[in-house]
């Protein structure tokens, strides 16, 4: 067909990329590969092997890793660490900044590569997979060279397992070794069995790019090396992938110290609002749900329609759905491309098979008579319970019902496990500024959707997993805190005769919805002095007292919603209180513990209040300046529903130094007092009845910290658990929020000292937030 002819006749012509050059590299290498250990691959297995789903031929031999590969790569990232941590940030930018470089001077190597390998369409690896993968190396680059400047107080983790998915395997990659290399840490890296390919040409260009030995290590294989890697010597664990594999790992890694971070599934939301400019909502769905034929773990896959538009929506939606060019990744105009391997194409077509549902539209286009393709479809009428509406399909599968009000919309939206993104179209900036922070989820684009950016937090809440990726947000979690910690002594409560010292004062209740209340199961504990003599009782709390407590934070779900100024003359109003009645508390906490240490705690609580109440006004977020036509916010909201195991030492101190940041920041918390010295915590509830706290904010429970634990953790409606007690409880902990993947920060057996710098400051205010990327159109 001339040029001529495709004028006239305006038919289609294609324009296939030539795949020439990446298969030539796949040949150089004797189109079979080992791993990538200490700088160099080692001798290849010949495993298994890396195919094209879109014609079913097969691209190079793949090595499966065994355990001696895992314990070889760890070892090489262990010994590399300390020399790459010292080497300095500004080494370390020269290296980041000499890989970003490599990735653009063979960005149409790695671009066929990619598509070659996963199906994705040349459009996409070539315009956004491969250019964001340099930007973030890019970005980092300035990262390590800032670190000394920014970051004084932290330093790297030490070696990090890494887990990438098949859905973008560079760039995944690219999420995650960048931050880790520029923070100081070695990392292993498993890119997914379907797609290795890209992982293993990037190892080839960091030899060329001047990384020392054994910084980065690249092994290949499935689940079973993935599990290796997570049970290996490492500190840290980076996963992407589906939430069932993101919650063994939780359970994996419960008690062992590893740092975690988990980016999972989702079931994104995309809402149409009836004032939408409804073209441009069209055109962003090509983008939410069909880029990379949908496997995208923030896929716009569930549409919300505002009624009076949605017949209309609908109808231009069916008309764009057939004009999807379906096809050959490698040409260029192809708009869907094929699916990562027959096994995904299976799970996709039985899915949408077993639904009964709604009415199912598929895009009238022929697809190709071989290799993985499903068609664009449009599943309509569907109810919020529906299977197809809960689960995610990880296809072209776009499902879908309609609403009437904003409120509806919301409630909509927020009806899944997950939280990753959530898209909305509005010509109306009030109601589009009005939904966007009450969406559940870690993500939301405003009259855009899919962007993303090294400078923007990438991440979800709920189910959706925890931590971010990006931003000065996502280095946090390749860092810790300078320093040895200490480990904890744990401390028995004093034993003595059971005369009153005061036989007026007794009754220790529990605290919940801003009422004393006694424990379900009318159980108590004496509490004595270091002298012997008895202080009281205290109530011992069972799991429906945790159970009322965490009801009773829900029903106050309106202090989220409040401004940190209030929050802040709550905070000072408890200080106020707690100063006029400093005497008495200091008595009762030399009495408890033994010493005179007491009212310097008590004046160092005053000072925590104010610290908090000083913050509650000015942990804000940031305004990204991102490279495309917008900006996008970086918000603080709270955590949620916080239940926390107090320290064992410090018992007010202690207290006041979870119970302030939380509250600050917006969160409600259910609070285990000090096991040994609880009666602190128990006077403390008068101070804040009369200090103006709304019931259900705060919720102390006095008791065994090792029965609570497990209630608290397991409990579907709290969403982080922090504990500090004096026994370790992190195993228990970890492992029982494995179940809706809440949010945990725990001591690990180690001690901190409540008075000095680790007592308060930043840390707990990020703890107690999660921050929400919003994107919004912004300038030109
Ligand atoms: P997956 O979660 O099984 O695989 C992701 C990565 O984890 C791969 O590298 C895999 O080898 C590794 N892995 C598997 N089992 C492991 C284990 N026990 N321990 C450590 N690592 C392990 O995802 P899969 O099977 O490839 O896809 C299944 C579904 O997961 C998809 O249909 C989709 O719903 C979801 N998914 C979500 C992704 C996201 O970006 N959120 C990415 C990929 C899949």
């Amino acid at each position: 067909m001339t040029v001529k002819d495709i004028f006239e006749t305006m038919e289609y012509g294609l324009a296939p990329e030539a795949a020439g050059d990446a298969l030539a590299w796949i040949v150089d290498q004797g189109a079979s590969f080992g791993h990538f250990i200490n700088g160099d691959f080692t001798t290849p297995t010949k495993d298994f092997q890396s195919r094209n789903p879109a014609t079913g031929e097969t691209l190079a031999d793949l090595s499966q890793a065994r355990q001696s590969d895992i314990d070889a790569a760890v070892k090489a990232a262990r010994a590399a660490q300390p020399k790459w941590a010292k080497s300095g940030g500004h080494a370390r930018a020269r290296v980041l900044y000499a890989i970003a470089r490599a990735l653009q001077k063979h960005s149409r190597l790695f671009a066929v590569l990619e598509t070659l390998d996963n199906g994705k369409p040349i459009r996409e690896s070539r315009d956004i997979d491969i250019p964001l993968a340099q930007r973030h190396f890019y970005y980092h680059a300035g990262m390590a060279q800032l670190m000394e400047a920014e970051l004084p107080d932290r330093a790297p983790l030490g070696v990090c397992g890494q887990i990438v998915p098949w859905n973008f395997p560079l760039l995944m990659l690219a999420w995650k070794i960048a931050p880790a290399l520029a923070m100081g840490n070695t990392v292993v890296l498993k890119p997914a069995e379907y797609t290795s390919l890209t992982a293993l040409l990037f190892a080839d260009i960091c030899r060329q790019a001047g990384v020392p030995k054994g910084v980065v290590n690249i092994v290949t294989g499935d689940g079973a090396v993935g599990e290796m890697i997570v049970n290996a010597d490492v500190d840290k664990i980076a996963f992407t992938g589906s939430t069932a594999v993101g919650r063994r790992i939780r359970e994996a890694t419960a008690g062992t110290g590893k740092a975690l971070t988990l980016e999972l599934g989702g079931k994104s939301p995309y809402i149409v609002f009836d004032d939408a400019d409804l073209d441009s909502a069209v055109e962003g769905l090509v983008d939410a749900i069909w880029f990379n034929q949908g496997q995208v773990c923030c896929a716009g896959s569930r549409l919300l329609v505002q009624e009076p538009v949605a017949d209309t929506f609908y109808a231009k939606l069916r008309a764009r759905m057939d004009k999807l060019r379906i096809g050959d990744p490698l040409d260029k105009s192809i708009d869907v491309g094929a699916v990562v391997d027959p096994i995904q194409l299976d799970t996709i077509t039985k899915m949408v098979a077993d639904n009964t549902s709604g009415a199912t539209y598929q895009a009238q286009t022929a697809l190709p008579a071989t290799g993985c393709y499903y068609p664009p479809t449009l599943i309509t009428g569907l109810n919020s319970a529906d299977t197809l509406m809960q689960e995610e399909i990880f296809g072209p599968v776009l499902v879908s019902t309609t609403f009437r009000t904003p409120s509806e919309a919301v409630e909509l939206a927020n009806n899944t496990r997950y939280g990753l993104a959530a898209t909305l179209w509005s010509e109306n900036v009030n109601l589009a500024l009005d939904i966007a922070p009450k969406l559940a989820a870690g993500v939301v684009w405003v009259n855009a959707t899919n962007l993303f950016d090294a400078a923007a937090g990438f991440g979800g809440v709920r189910e959706s997993g925890f931590g971010r990726e990006g931003g000065w947000e996502g280095l946090l979690a390749y860092t810790k805190p300078k320093g040895t910690p200490k480990p904890h002594k744990p401390i028995a409560p004093f034993t003595g005769k059971d005369e009153p010292s005061n036989p007026l004062d007794r009754t220790a209740k529990l605290y919940i919805g801003g009422k004393q209340a006694r424990p379900d199961g009318g159980y108590s504990r004496n509490v004595y002095g270091k002298s012997g003599a008895l202080l009281g009782q205290s109530s011992l709390a069972n799991r429906k007292d945790v159970r009322n407590a965490v009801e009773a934070a829900q029903s106050a779900a309106g202090w989220g919603k409040t401004t940190g100024h209030l929050r802040a003359q709550i905070l000072y109003f408890i200080a106020e209180n707690l100063s006029a009645r400093a005497e008495e508390f200091a008595k009762r906490l030399d009495t408890m513990q033994g010493g005179r240490s007491g009212q310097k705690e008590v004046e160092a609580s005053i000072q925590r209040l104010f610290t908090y109440a000083a913050w509650a006004d000015k942990f804000d977020g940031a305004a990204k300046g991102v490279p495309l036509r917008g900006i996008a916010l970086a918000m603080n909201e709270p955590t949620g529903i916080v239940a926390a195991l107090c320290p064992d030492d410090a018992p007010l101190l202690g207290l006041v130094s979870l119970m302030a940041p939380a509250i600050a920041m917006g969160n409600r918390i259910v609070l285990a007092a000090s096991q040994p010295f609880p009666l602190a915590a128990t006077d403390f509830y008068q101070v804040l009845e009369t200090s103006d706290v709304p019931g259900g904010v705060v919720n102390i429970l006095t008791g065994n910290h090792t029965e609570l634990a497990p209630h608290m953790s397991k409990h579907l409606n709290v969403d982080a658990v922090w504990s500090f007690s004096g026994t370790d409880l992190s195993k228990e902990i970890e492992q029982g929020a494995s179940g809706n993947l809440k949010r945990t920060w725990v001591n690990n057996g180690h001690t901190r000292d409540w008075m000095g710098a680790q007592g308060e400051g930043r840390a707990f205010l990020q703890a107690a937030t999660e921050v929400k990327t919003i994107w919004v159109p912004y300038g030109e």
